[in-house]
């Protein structure tokens, strides 16, 4: 017996999640400097963050020696005025992330069931595992590799308790429309708990936008989960929130660590929600960078699937040589240039690649290390696909 041996096998069976390359380390293993290398790896905000956030960021870091305001009593009163919302109604996390877990602590145990589809966000099936839950994986659907929210309807059973839905969905970038959503929600049963996780529902044009957070009056059994990370800037002070009825909200502050959304992270993203210039901003950027990497990609006979998200996921399997055709293989050629993106394989994609949006010239040199990279593959015989990611 050694100590490991005392973990759950549901613990042990887990496969740990895989970051994105930090830039430090692709610069220490290639011999570049660190403003040589870059990161379209995890799907952040090319511009940083807001000044505003910046500002009161600042400004809270005068006071360290306190606590946190656990209760979150200014970014609450920030997200009432900005949706109008009731505080009862709004949990705060370390990241959305944090939230999802809390969920899965709350709603999940050993004996119950979470619904997701194949190719969603990945930290579904961790919190599900981490708490012994039943993890149902459904068939994407083959079109967009996007839900198929008929055959996730149809894997609910007595024993469900969360159904997992992205939208936009990472990595995929799938996206369902708002009245397909509100139909699903709709002829759920009461006693199923849906996460509709919108880490990037800033990045939607307007037209396809949908008022989720209004729902949240009409379904007791909905959780809204949003990020600061992604638009707003924010991913590495780790902050987001889930909306919901005060029956589930109740529940999530049950499991919440006391201080989990530290002052920095809280007086930040209380500034980030009213800059709307930066907000604007970085959506202009990134529907620009989508269709300048779709584009660039193109043209050496790479298609992206269509993108809601800031990112895109490429599609290597029409290239013309077998060695071109793993995202694991295009993304260690492309980390010889200097450029860090994200394989997929651990999704089920061995034959794409996501692409974050960066800026302008972020993207520009993503696309000219392409030729090279894919040169190389070329030559190379066609490599055996790895796990992880
Ligand atoms: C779909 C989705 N949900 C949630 C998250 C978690 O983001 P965070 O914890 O930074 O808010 C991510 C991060 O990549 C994501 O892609």
């Amino acid at each position: 017996m050694q100590i490991s041996d005392q973990a759950p096998d549901y613990i042990r069976a887990i496969a740990p999640y895989q970051p994105g390359k930090p830039i430090a380390d692709i610069a220490r293993a290639y011999g570049f400097r660190e403003d040589q290398v870059v990161k379209l790896a995890s799907n952040e905000n090319p511009l940083g963050m807001s000044p505003k956030a910046q500002m009161a960021m600042q400004e809270a870091a005068r006071d360290l020696g306190r606590y946190p305001d656990g209760n979150g009593f200014d970014l609450k009163a920030a997200l009432v005025a900005r949706f109008g919302l009731q505080p009862e109604q709004i949990t705060l996390g370390n990241g959305s992330n944090d939230i999802l877990e809390m969920v899965a602590h709350a709603f999940l145990r050993p004996g119950t069931e979470s619904v997701m589809s194949a190719h969603a966000f990945a930290v579904y099936a961790l919190a599900s595992q981490a708490v012994g839950a039943r993890l149902v994986v459904v068939p994407a659907k083959p079109a967009d590799l996007g839900h198929d929210l008929e055959a996730m309807a149809k894997a609910v059973t007595p024993a469900t308790t969360v159904v997992w839905l992205a939208n936009p969905n990472n990595p995929t970038g799938s996206f369902i429309p708002g009245d397909q959503i509100h139909a699903f929600i709709r002829a759920m049963p009461a006693s199923v708990l849906v996460v509709l996780d919108e880490a990037y529902t800033e990045y939607l044009p307007p037209e396809d936008r949908y008022p989720a957070l209004d729902w949240v009056q009409e379904f007791p059994n909905l959780l809204v989960s949003r990020s600061f990370s992604k638009a707003y800037g924010l991913a590495g002070l780790r902050v987001g929130y889930g909306v919901a009825s005060t029956l589930v909200t109740d529940l999530l502050n049950r499991v919440r660590q006391p201080f989990n959304v530290n002052s920095l992270a809280q007086a930040a993203a209380a500034a980030a929600l009213s800059d709307h210039e930066f907000l604007d901003r970085s959506y202009a950027l990134n529907r620009a960078g989508i269709t300048q990497l779709t584009e660039g990609l193109a043209s050496f006979g790479i298609a992206c699937l269509p993108s809601w998200g800031n990112f895109v996921l490429a599609d290597l399997s029409q290239l013309p040589q077998p060695g071109q055709r793993s995202g694991q293989a295009l993304f260690e050629a492309l980390l010889a240039a200097g450029v860090i993106t994200r394989p997929v394989q651990g999704y089920g994609l061995p034959a794409h690649l996501r692409i974050s949006v960066g800026t302008r010239d972020e993207n520009a040199a993503l696309l000219r290390a392409m030729p090279q990279a894919l040169a190389r593959l070329a030559a190379s015989a066609a490599p055996a696909t790895r796990a992880g990611g």
